[in-house]
C-alpha cells in the first residue's frame, strides 16, 4: 500500500519524521542501548564500522560523531573489502558495529563471520528484525523504520543515522563526555520537527530537478560530515535516474575532478552554515569560475551568501552542525526522485538492482 503516494520511495521519504520520532520516543533508543548492550566502552580503543552502499555512508557520518562526541576512533569498512582484509597480529581492543537495512547483505554477513573468528564483539543495527545479521551478531538494535519497499534506501538511512547518533551519545556518557552527550541529545530531539520542515520544500525541489533531467553527468560535493552525504546524493542519483554522478570531498576537486566541470555538468554543493562554510564557499567559487552550474544545498544564510554564484538552491533549516547530515538527506532523496520521475523511470524498481544483495 503506497498510502496515496505514486511510489513507495516517495511514501518512505515522507515517513522520515515519524520514524525518527518513533526511534526517540516509542522505542526510547538510548534506554534500549543501555539495557541491551553489555559493553563498557571505556575499554574499547577502536570501533570498526562495517556496511555496504547507503548503509556504509551512514557509518561514514557516524565515524565523525564517535570521534567528536565520544572521543573514540572508528575505522569504516566496506563489507566487500573487510571480509578479505588482512588480519593484524596485535589488534587494539576493538568493537564492531555492522549496519544493514536488510540484515542479509552477503558481504556484511561474511565480515560478521570474520569478526567472530577474531573474537571481536559485534553489534548489528538492522531494520529487518528477522534476519541473519539480527540473529547472529552478539548484540542487536532494530531500526524500527518499518518495511522499506523502494529499492533505493531512504528512511532506513536516516533511521541508521538516528540510532548511530544515540549510540555515540551513550558511549560519550559512559566515557565521561557528559556535556557533549547532552548537547548532542538536545540537537537530536529536534530532528523529527526539522525533517517535517524539509519535507515542505518539495515543490521547490521539483523546479531544481529540471536542471538535471537532460544532464549526462553530475557532481555532488561536501566537506566534513556532509562529505558522506555528497556520496549518498550521487548514489541516489545514479541508481534511480541513471545519470552518472560523482560525490567528492569539496577540497579534492582541484586534484582532478574539476576537469569535469563545464556548463553542462550540474553541481550540487552541500554548504550549510557552519565551521567549514568558508572553505566550501571557496571551492564553490572555483567551480563557478569554470562555468559550473551550481545548486547549493544549505540554509537561508548560506544560500544568500552564495547567491552571486549559485542560481538554484535546495533549502534546509538552520540546525546544530552535528545533525546537518540527517537533515540534508531529504533534499537529496527528493532531488534524485524527481529527476528519475521526470525522466520516466520506475523509481521503485531501478534496473539491475535488488533490494537485498544476498550474493557476493
Ligand atoms: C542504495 C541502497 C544500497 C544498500 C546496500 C546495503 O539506495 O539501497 O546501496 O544500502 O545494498 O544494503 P543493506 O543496508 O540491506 O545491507
Amino acid at each position: 500500500d503506497k498510502g496515496g503516494f505514486p511510489h513507495f520511495m516517495l511514501k518512505e521519504i515522507h515517513e522520515q519524521p515519524s520514524v525518527s520520532a518513533v526511534i526517540q520516543h516509542r522505542y526510547a533508543v538510548e534506554a534500549l542501548i543501555a539495557e541491551s548492550i553489555d559493553v563498557d566502552f571505556r575499554h574499547v580503543d577502536r570501533l570498526r564500522l562495517i556496511a555496504c552502499g547507503t548503509s556504509y555512508y551512514a557509518c561514514m557520518v557516524a565515524k565523525r560523531w564517535f570521534a567528536e562526541v565520544a572521543g573514540i576512533a572508528a575505522d569504516v569498512e566496506l563489507g566487500s573489502e573487510y571480509r578479505y582484509a588482512p588480519d593484524i597480529t596485535n589488534p587494539p581492543r576493538e568493537f564492531a558495529v555492522l549496519v544493514s537495512q536488510s540484515g542479509e547483505t552477503a558481504d556484511t554477513l561474511a565480515s560478521l563471520e570474520k569478526l567472530k573468528s577474531q573474537r571481536i564483539g559485534t553489534l548489528g543495527i538492522v531494520n529487518q528484525q528477522v534476519s541473519t545479521l539480527a540473529r547472529e551478531a552478539d548484540y542487536f538494535l532494530p531500526l524500527l523504520a518499518g518495511p522499506e519497499i523502494g529499492v533505493a534506501s531512504t528512511k532506513a538511512f536516516t533511521a541508521q543515522l538516528m540510532v548511530l547518533a544515540h549510540l555515540a551519545a551513550h558511549m560519550a556518557e559512559q566515557r565521561g563526555y557528559r556535556l557533549a552527550a547532552t548537547r548532542f541529545r538536545s540537537a537530536l530531539a529536534k530532528v523529527p520537527k526539522l525533517l517535517s520542515a524539509v519535507l515542505h520544500n518539495e515543490a521547490a525541489i521539483i523546479a531544481v530537478a529540471e536542471r538535471f533531467s537532460q544532464a549526462t553527468s553530475a557532481l555532488f560535493v561536501g566537506r566534513g560530515a556532509l562529505y558522506p552525504l555528497a556520496l549518498e546524493g550521487a548514489l541516489k542519483m545514479k541508481e534511480i535516474s541513471y545519470i552518472h554522478a560523482e560525490g567528492y570531498a569539496a577540497g579534492e576537486l582541484k586534484h582532478g575532478p574539476i576537469a569535469l566541470v563545464d556548463e553542462n555538468t550540474p553541481v550540487v554543493a552541500l554548504a550549510p552554515s557552519g565551521e567549514l562554510f568558508a572553505k566550501v564557499a571557496s571551492n564553490i567559487r572555483e567551480i563557478a569560475a569554470r562555468n559550473g552550474r551550481i545548486t547549493i544545498l544549505g540554509d537561508r544564510r548560506a544560500i544568500l551568501a552564495m547567491s552571486d554564484v549559485a542560481s538554484h538552491a535546495l533549502t534546509m533549516p538552520i540546525t546544530d552542525e552535528l545533525i546537518q547530515p540527517i537533515v540534508a538527506a531529504i533534499p537529496l532523496q527528493f532531488l534524485a526522485y524527481h529527476v528519475a520521475v521526470s525522466r520516466g523511470y520506475d523509481v521503485d524498481r531501478p534496473r539491475n538492482l535488488a533490494k537485498s544483495v544476498t550474493v557476493e
